[in-house]
């Protein structure tokens, strides 16, 4: 009896020792303490939504982005990303955003064009002609009035990434001249501009969301899409596609956006923390989105049955000009063709 009893308390012992360690309360190693850390009680976290793969360049400044807010605050702020519109999409990111539902997006400026009709200036076609007069525009003056004009939504723009420059895809002909595009039903993010810009070559804009292009295509619900080689290639639009044409007609840019109720709920400390981890995350973007795009072209280029074709200059003059009266259809639907007087002083003609 002796021996049982004995027996029973060292199995309760030993079973609540081992209980101790797996939960942690029992040799838990205590956090390393500083100034900094006092309130990891209190940490914040912000949630982040965007809705392509990580290795692109939006995705890839986001990770880099969420890692030097942790570094620049000594742990203090968290960012969760939510990639691949795991999360929210295209359709309802923003309402989510002004919600507070979710802390922090990412959205293509093309896609606010209906809240802030001004933006529209970005999608015109063939207006810039290198990265780095996107850099200049976006990182400058220019792109600073075009975030003040977000205001009325109760949204603060931290700034402004690139992608790149949006070429063509096709499935049942190449497209090697303008007309080759007539009739097509063409899949275009939601922005006036961008449909004024193929109802120009009697094509059919489809404005749908990111997340369902491909199934779209696959389909064939829609014929074509424009967009950047990392997008092409990093959600495999090329296995529903047969056809890219490098047109190089626009671009394809981001607004980091932040609910403004949140960003005044935090301490100056903090705010000036998160605005040089962008500063620092927008100077490195930059150079990686122009690296990841070649990179994903000439993956693009190794694709069985995925044929690129490059516009050549006459070819490509025409589309140019065959795409003009796209700027009178802006200049008479914006209030402020300013901005756009003062992108052409960047960019040459
Ligand atoms: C994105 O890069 O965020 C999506 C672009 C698109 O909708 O085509």
């Amino acid at each position: 009896m002796k021996k049982f009893i004995i027996g029973t308390i060292a199995t309760v012992l030993l079973l609540t020792i081992s209980i101790g360690i797996q939960q942690g309360l029992l040799f838990a190693k205590p956090f390393p303490y500083d100034d900094e850390q006092k309130g990891l009680d209190t940490q914040i976290i912000i949630h982040l939504s965007h809705v392509v793969a990580e290795n692109t360049p939006k995705g890839q400044a986001a990770n880099k982005f969420a890692e030097l807010v942790e570094k620049n605050t000594n742990g203090k702020v968290k960012v969760h990303i939510y990639p691949n519109a795991s999360m929210y999409n295209d359709e309802n990111e923003f309402q989510a955003l002004q919600n507070g539902k979710v802390e922090m997006i990412i959205p293509t400026f093309s896609k606010m064009t209906s809240f802030v009709p001004n933006w529209q200036v970005l999608d015109l076609p063939y207006l810039f002609n290198t990265d780095d007069e996107v850099h200049e525009v976006l990182t400058g003056s220019i792109g600073e009035q075009l975030l003040n004009e977000l205001k009325p939504f109760h949204i603060k723009g931290l700034g402004f990434w690139h992608n790149g420059f949006k070429h063509l895809t096709s499935v049942d002909h190449p497209i090697h001249t303008f007309e080759d595009l007539k009739g097509l039903r063409i899949r275009t993010m939601p922005s006036k501009t961008l449909e004024k810009q193929f109802e120009a070559v009697e094509a059919t804009p489809i404005p749908i969301s990111f997340s369902e292009v491909f199934t779209d295509l696959e389909s064939h619900a829609i014929d074509a899409q424009e967009n950047t080689a990392s997008n092409i290639y990093s959600k495999g639009f090329y296995k529903v596609q047969k056809h890219m044409t490098l047109t190089k007609h626009g671009i394809l840019g981001y607004a980091v956006l932040i609910n403004e109720n949140f960003w005044n709920s935090l301490p100056s400390k903090i705010q000036k923390q998160i605005m040089a981890a962008m500063k620092e995350t927008t100077d490195w973007q930059f150079e990686q989105a122009v690296l990841m795009n070649e990179t994903d072209l000439q993956k693009l280029e190794q694709q069985d049955n995925f044929e690129i074709y490059s516009m050549n200059n006459e070819e490509r003059q025409r589309f140019k000009e065959k795409l003009t009266p796209v700027y009178d259809l802006y200049r008479a639907s914006v209030q402020n063709n300013q901005i756009l007087s003062e992108i052409e002083k960047i960019v040459s003609p």
